[in-house]
């Protein structure tokens, strides 16, 4: 196998570098160069798709990388991988076009007797391989990059850290548990939704489907309800901390809103990656994002929680000097600067939070604070806090 993944390699090193060589006698444009090495990167799968997406989130890895490319590179964090459509023969299809698809799943809408029409979202085929097979050809390709003194970005990256989480996928019973678990959290609050779920297997899950809207459209569609939309992603965030359960892949794409008389609702979905939280730090989260108080002591809470998070990070992060003036975005920009090993469930929490309070501080600056008033009154009304 190791040698059939150098062979591979070999080849895919001697395109590489005649791309490269073509690129730079100017025989290729700079559009065309990346957008093969784009159609490359999903050539080789899932691990270098992962790969791709982690860089362009991460405002720490994107500066190796050229602006341009990083545009190109962008397109993989949502577009759908047609050519890996594995259908499983005894479901009714409505259509044999998934209506979405990512690097490790398709999702399919089937009617399922006697709910009617339901979604089906399963592994690729082959998926275990895949990875595995993945996983070895990134690790070649960074001894060959070491010894080209081009290791940067793959020497920040824990790949065995990527591997676990992305084995940890793969189980869709796995994640129909997990799925359960959150919706457990909500059983009580209507307007934020988590689909029922109607079967599982390993390799699939079938449950109900929920129509609504991606945060972009339904903002162009229902401009009044952007307050709405960015209070409900506090408030399930919020309850979920205090659940002790977390959603570990939070961000906009596993969204959908709905409006229905008049009030916004949310739907949670993909439930692949979870993190259990400790009373103490979800006690420190919750108070990070206590809207009474004020950013210095949100601060210092959310200092807390890092600290809590384990010996390593404490001990790396005391060299700093936290204090009140250190915010959730400059904490999380050190902790991946420094390359501190964090749990790996969290690394996509870390990078989800950033976002989201990033998102939240933007729009309560654009709102003079109004926001603030609004989001605090939602919660109360609503009974969140
Ligand atoms: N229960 C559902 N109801 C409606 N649409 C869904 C449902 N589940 C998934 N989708 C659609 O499929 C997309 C991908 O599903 P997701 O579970 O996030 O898969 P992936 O793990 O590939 O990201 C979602 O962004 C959403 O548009
Ligand atoms: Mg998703």
């Amino acid at each position: 196998m190791i040698i059939y993944n150098l062979y591979l390699l070999l080849k895919d090193f001697l395109y590489l570098i005649f791309l490269r060589f073509f690129y730079n006698l100017n025989f290729i444009s700079k559009n065309n160069y990346y957008h093969k090495i784009v159609e490359f990167i999903k050539y080789k799968g899932v691990v270098f798709i992962k790969l791709s997406q982690i860089i362009t989130s991460r405002k720490d890895l994107k500066k190796y990388i050229d602006p341009f490319f990083e545009k190109k590179l962008e397109s993989l964090q949502d577009e759908c991988f047609h050519n890996e459509i594995s259908i499983i023969s005894n479901f009714k299809y409505i259509k044999k076009q998934p209506i979405a698809a990512g690097s490790i799943c398709n999702v399919f809408l089937i009617n399922h007797y006697p709910f009617g029409q339901a979604v089906l979202k399963t592994t690729h085929k082959h998926i275990l391989e895949k990875i595995s097979n993945s996983i070895d050809q990134v690790l070649i390709l960074n001894s060959l990059l070491t010894i080209l003194n081009y290791t940067k970005i793959l020497d920040i990256l824990d790949i065995n850290g990527l591997k676990i989480f992305l084995l940890n996928q793969i189980d869709m019973n796995l994640e129909a548990r997990n799925q359960i678990k959150i919706k457990n959290i909500f059983k009580n609050i209507d307007f934020i939704k988590i689909p029922d779920i109607y079967k599982n297997k390993k390799d699939y899950i079938i449950m109900e489907e929920c129509k609504g809207l991606k945060y972009k459209k339904f903002v162009e569609k229902y401009e009044e309800f952007e307050d709405e939309c960015i209070a409900l992603i506090y408030c399930s965030l919020y309850k979920m901390i205090q659940g002790k359960i977390i959603h570990g892949d939070f961000h906009h794409g596993n969204f959908l809103y709905q409006l229905e008389n008049n009030r916004v609702n949310i739907i949670i979905l993909d439930f692949g990656i979870i993190c259990s939280l400790t009373d103490t730090q979800s006690y420190y989260l919750l108070e990070s994002m206590n809207i009474k108080y004020n950013k210095k002591k949100r601060n210092i809470f959310f200092i807390k929680f890092v600290y809590e998070l384990n010996y390593d990070i404490r001990v790396k992060l005391e060299k700093y000097n936290l204090n009140e003036k250190h915010d959730p975005d400059t904490i999380i920009n050190i902790i991946l600067k420094e390359n501190i090993k964090i749990p790996s469930e969290f690394i996509s929490f870390f990078t989800t939070f950033q976002t989201l309070i990033i998102k939240i501080n933007k729009h309560i600056k654009t709102k003079n604070n109004h926001f603030m008033e609004y989001l605090l009154g939602y919660a109360l009304d609503n009974d969140i806090i």
